[in-house]
């Protein structure tokens, strides 16, 4: 177990963060320290960043796995805590089409252990990182706590899973547990700091911002949708609103009583905005001017996403007091602060995509593959690898390639499984 700092300062509510070198979870730390209480913050670094720890100047980090029973044991055992917020996850959503069992594990499976360890350790306030994605498709605008949660991949299932679990140790041990459903969230600290040192590259303002800077194309996914513009909508808020209210839940959580509403808050703002307004507002605010790629729906987008944010005003006593230009002013200070710095990680993926593409062995053959077969022509398979870039940095794969074709359109199921078992035939000599 490492840390960065003692914990020396003990005032309100001690409190484990884990995912607290996140993006969401840095600013909840931020939140908590600004609301009086103690953070502590648990994460294995898989996607967070000892800089943003580092920034909430103080507060100890523990390096593990949250899902490691005997790990937990200790950091439960050596510090006298009262809370937890679990922010540590996975969530990226086409990573967990492609490898439902990461999710699975991390979201679900690891937030067992945790769980688990708080009986142990009799610690039982739980607030949770969950999203609008355990909805799945909804019916109806805007979107209840009552809304009925029908998940429509494996990142939204392994949440509900979670939120499921702990609603049962709420009623079976006593638990005081809140999962917040959160919508889009965007934006970075008013301190110009703490912001996304996005890798996945499936976040929309960061994407644009970086369209804007490098005059380069952002793809937007389907341009048929029944919204006002035919873009997608949807509702975003901002981090410091979202990191406000975990701090109000934690404070609040024991003169609630979250089973009465079924332990769950939607956090949104209730105004949504599409893809169209929000990449305008990036243009007008940047001065930059984007190139705008119409690529076809991603599978499992829902058109709408709208949050009815009322109950959480109302349980928690927090509003969203910023908009979307405040999101994207703030998301741009950030990030040009951060490409500023010499050994910023945002930088260092910046000067690596500017780097002429490593070939990649089973991809290239995909493609030749593909086009040998007569199924469709080279152009195709440079705009399908450009999708595939944009989308999801995160282990390019020849499937992903195959799977991006057929949302083309460009090749059909049959012609896919072709490809596939030709690809495993031995080359010819
Ligand atoms: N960002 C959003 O728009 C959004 C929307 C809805 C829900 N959420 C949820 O909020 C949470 C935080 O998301 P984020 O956007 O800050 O992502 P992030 O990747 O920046 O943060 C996740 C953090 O969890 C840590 N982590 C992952 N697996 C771990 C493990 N096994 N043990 C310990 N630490 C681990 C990572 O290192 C990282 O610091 C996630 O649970 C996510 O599902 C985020």
């Amino acid at each position: 177990m490492t840390s960065l700092a003692r914990w020396d300062r003990v005032e309100g509510v001690r409190v484990l963060v884990t995912g607290g070198a996140g993006y969401v979870g840095s600013h909840v730390v931020r939140a908590l320290l600004k609301a009086g209480h103690t953070p502590l913050v648990l994460d294995d670094l898989s996607t967070g960043h000892i800089s943003l720890v580092e920034r909430n100047e103080g507060v100890p980090l523990l390096v593990g796995d949250v899902g490691d029973a005997d790990f937990l044991d200790q950091v439960f055992g050596g510090h006298a805590l009262d809370a937890v917020v679990h922010c540590a996850g996975k969530a990226v959503i086409a990573e967990s089409v492609r490898n439902p069992e990461l999710y699975f594990d991390t979201n679900t499976v690891k937030g067992f252990k945790l769980l688990e360890a708080m009986r142990r350790h009799a610690v039982h306030r739980l607030v949770f990182s969950s999203t609008c994605a355990v909805y799945g498709v909804p019916d109806e605008l805007p979107i209840t706590e009552d809304t009925p949660c029908q998940p429509v991949n494996p990142y939204g299932a392994s949440k509900l899973a979670f939120e499921q679990m702990s609603h049962a140790y709420a009623r079976a041990y006593g638990f005081k547990v809140l999962a917040l459903r959160y919508f889009n969230v965007a934006g970075a600290s008013s301190e110009g700091d703490l912001g996304e040192l996005d890798f996945s590259g499936t976040r929309l303002i960061p994407n644009l911002l970086r369209a804007a800077r490098t005059e380069g194309a952002f793809n937007l996914y389907g341009n048929n949708y029944p919204t006002r513009d035919g873009s997608a909508e949807r509702d975003l808020i901002h981090v410091e609103d979202l990191a406000a209210a975990h701090a109000a839940a934690v404070t609040r959580l024991d003169i609630i009583d979250p089973l009465a509403f079924g332990c769950a808050l939607n956090l949104g703002t209730g105004r949504g905005s599409t893809v169209r307004e929000v990449l305008a507002a990036v243009q007008e605010i940047t001065g930059g001017k984007i190139m705008v790629r119409e690529v076809p729906r991603r599978v499992g987008d829902p058109p709408a996403l709208v949050a009815d944010g009322s109950l959480a005003e109302r349980v928690l006593g927090v509003s969203c007091t910023r908009n979307l230009d405040d999101m994207i002013r703030s998301a741009a200070e950030f990030s040009e602060r951060e490409l500023a710095r010499e050994n910023s990680p945002l930088r260092k993926r910046e000067l690596e995509a500017r780097r002429p593409e490593r070939k990649d062995d089973k991809k290239a053959r995909f493609g030749e593959v593909v086009v040998a077969a007569g199924f469709l022509s080279p152009d195709t398979i440079e705009e399908a690898l450009k999708i595939q870039a944009e989308r999801d940095g995160i282990g390019e794969s020849h499937q992903l390639l195959g799977l991006i074709l057929l949302e083309m359109g460009a090749i059909s199921s049959a012609q896919l499984i072709e490809a596939l078992r030709r690809m495993n035939e031995p080359a010819q000599a």
